[in-house]
């Protein structure tokens, strides 16, 4: 079943210092989702913990913390059909080294550490995960892909006999 979703998607500093964030949009441009929200921000300590909060305790969280504080990150808020999984099965497994070959960790990162990418890993993670990066006057649906405008043209053209 088909449904439209939206997800959390944030290219995390690494991909950032290394001149990354036009190819990983590329890459979801190019699958035909919809960016309705996008922005450069800075992690605080803060908002990293809220974000993975579910690591606390673990051997790896505080190096985490410190890694996604490291730099900016490209937050972005994306729509698309089952969007959630979808954008997991492109940004690959956690350890690039189990990511598919196509797959952005796969294709842009060595180590687990330094992986490039975060995705929500489902409806409710990327519905919380929205709330802490975004306002909702920051996101932006109000506005049709060209893929929306070519399909309603199409339409009124055809009850039009054009
Ligand atoms: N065993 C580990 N050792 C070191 N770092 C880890 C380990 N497990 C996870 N991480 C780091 O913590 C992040 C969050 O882990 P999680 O289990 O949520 O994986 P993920 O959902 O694939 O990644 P993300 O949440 O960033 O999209 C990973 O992306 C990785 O950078
Ligand atoms: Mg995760």
């Amino acid at each position: 079943m088909k449904t439209e979703e939206r997800t959390f998607v944030a290219i995390k500093p690494d991909g950032v210092k290394r001149g990354l964030i036009g190819k990983i949009i590329t890459r979801f441009e190019d699958k035909g989702f919809k960016i309705v929200g996008m922005k450069l921000l800075q992690v605080t300590p803060e908002l990293a913990a809220k974000h993975y909060e579910e690591h606390q305790g673990k051997p790896f969280y505080n190096r985490l913390i410190y890694y996604i504080t490291s730099s900016p990150i490209v937050a972005m808020v994306i729509e698309g059909y089952n969007a959630v999984e979808s954008v997991r099965h492109i940004v690959g497994a956690t350890n690039p080294l189990n990511a598919d070959v196509g797959t952005i960790r796969a294709d842009f990162a060595q180590i687990m550490e330094y992986n490039v990418i975060h995705a929500s890993d489902s409806v409710q993670s990327a519905e919380r995960e929205i709330g802490i990066y975004f306002k909702p006057e920051e996101i932006y649906d109000n506005w049709q892909s060209m893929q929306e405008i070519i399909a309603y043209d199409e339409e009124r053209y055809n009850q039009q006999g054009l």
